[in-house]
């Protein structure tokens, strides 16, 4: 479980870097595709959220949930900004998901 949850969160690092790379190319909506599917509501099933959230204090699952909310928003901001071609909100919005991060570490450990 424990293995399997840091596994994850490699993961998370790893799509944020990939996300990254997508906006210094323009590639918003690749960009979109990665937040949506490794780290937004539809990564829940992958993550096996239900099964790891049972061992989780209620503030980190929390903390969880609206880390998933905030990459979601940001897919859709990513993809937005295809069509409008201004890039200022989309890293508004990744900034959003990092704080999630940020601040789910501040205060969770696991042990
Ligand atoms: C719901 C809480 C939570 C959220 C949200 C969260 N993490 Fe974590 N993360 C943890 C915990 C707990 C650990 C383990 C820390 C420890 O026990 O030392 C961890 C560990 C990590 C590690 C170290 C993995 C290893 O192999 O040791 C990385 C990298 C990481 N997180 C990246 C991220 C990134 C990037 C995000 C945001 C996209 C994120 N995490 C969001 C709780 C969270």
């Amino acid at each position: 479980m424990v293995e399997h949850t840091l596994a994850n969160m490699r993961d998370h690092l790893l799509a944020l870097q990939e996300i990254q790379s997508h906006l210094g190319m323009g590639r918003t909506d690749a960009a979109a595709k990665i937040a949506e599917t490794r780290l937004g509501m539809s990564s829940l099933g992958l993550h096996d959220a239900a099964e790891v959230s049972k061992y989780m204090p209620q503030g980190m699952q929390d903390a969880g949930t609206a880390m998933h909310r905030a990459a979601s928003r940001f897919a859709i901001t990513a993809q937005e900004a295809g069509v409008t071609g201004d890039l200022k909100p989309v890293f508004a919005g990744l900034a959003e998901v990092t704080a999630q991060c940020v601040g789910c570490h501040a205060g969770y450990r696991i042990k």
